[in-house]
């Protein structure tokens, strides 16, 4: 696996892999990788004959109150599972590589980047959508795979790249889970063991709530009930459990199409996030 640190020695190696008649994919990731990001490695793996990994921690999809700096960073530990997997590439760009001295451009989705982890970060999506932006302008790759885990991300990027004609494929690829239905985030690292057993609260209330649902159930109800479920789990607030379209997000007030079931919870100092399809 080689390891490139430069936009230039990045265009370099992927028109050197192109010239030889590769498709290429691009995983970007902001590290601690665990078996959900390797899945991704995999499944681009399947899509093109060589898979760059990207490991950027992108400061400006963190608030000023957020967990930027207690971010997990394990390049080492990272650079061998990447390797294990079969990644042929691993772009790690110093933050001057992003964003020089002078940078003033953001690149802004309108409507999906509205409500959700939109209103809860304010600014979050702006920052996703322009470092994803850099990262698709430098590497330039056929394919890009992303996890459904952070689903409205996967719907601000396929919007951006609609909009804005970039010559690439996006696949979203389903959440991996631990055994009892935990989504696998980088973030599940700042659970103690206690909390750890109560985040499990978070896939069964979604379950609970999707058969609700799909039973009948009217939506505001049945919300206000998983909701009411996360907090008498052990959960210390409920950013946000919604019902929205699968496609654009629209909020749904009855299931009359295919959507999806977000949410958000707190949990110590972990912020969790899930989704699952509603039908
Ligand atoms: O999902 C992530 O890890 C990040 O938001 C991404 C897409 C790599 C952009 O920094």
């Amino acid at each position: 696996m080689i390891v490139l640190a430069t936009v230039a020695d990045l265009r370099r190696q992927v028109a050197a892999w192109r010239a030889e008649g590769h498709r290429v994919a691009l995983v970007p990731t902001m590290g601690a990788l665990h078996e959900g990001h390797l899945a991704l490695v995999r499944r681009a793996r399947e899509l093109a004959a060589r898979v760059v990994v990207s490991i950027f921690v992108n400061p400006t999809q963190f608030g000023p109150n957020e967990d930027f700096a207690a971010y997990p960073r394990r390049h080492d530990a990272d650079a061998q599972m990447l390797e294990a997997t079969g990644a042929h590439g691993l772009y790690l760009p110093p933050l001057q590589a992003m964003y020089p001295e002078g940078f003033a451009t953001t690149v802004s989705v309108a409507g999906v980047s509205e409500g959700l982890c939109g209103e809860v970060r304010p600014g979050h999506f702006a920052g996703v959508a322009t470092v994803v932006t850099k990262l698709f302008l430098q590497a330039a790759p056929d394919v890009a795979v992303f996890g459904e885990k952070d689903y409205q991300q996967l719907q601000v990027i396929r919007r951006l790249v609609a909009d804005l004609d970039i010559p690439l494929e996006v696949v979203g690829l389903p959440t991996v889970r631990d055994a009892d239905g935990l989504a696998l985030s980088s973030r599940n690292a700042y659970l103690t063991a206690a909390e750890r057993t109560v985040a499990s609260a978070l896939p069964a209330t979604l379950k609970a709530v999707a058969a609700r649902l799909a039973a009948g159930g009217a939506v505001a109800e049945q919300l206000a009930w998983g909701r009411e479920a996360l907090l008498k789990a052990g959960f210390q607030s409920v950013d946000y459990l919604e019902l929205r379209a699968a496609g654009d997000l629209a909020p749904q007030e009855r299931l009359d199409r295919p959507a999806r079931l977000l949410v958000a919870a707190r949990l110590g100092k972990a912020r969790l996030l899930d989704n699952i399809e509603v039908s």
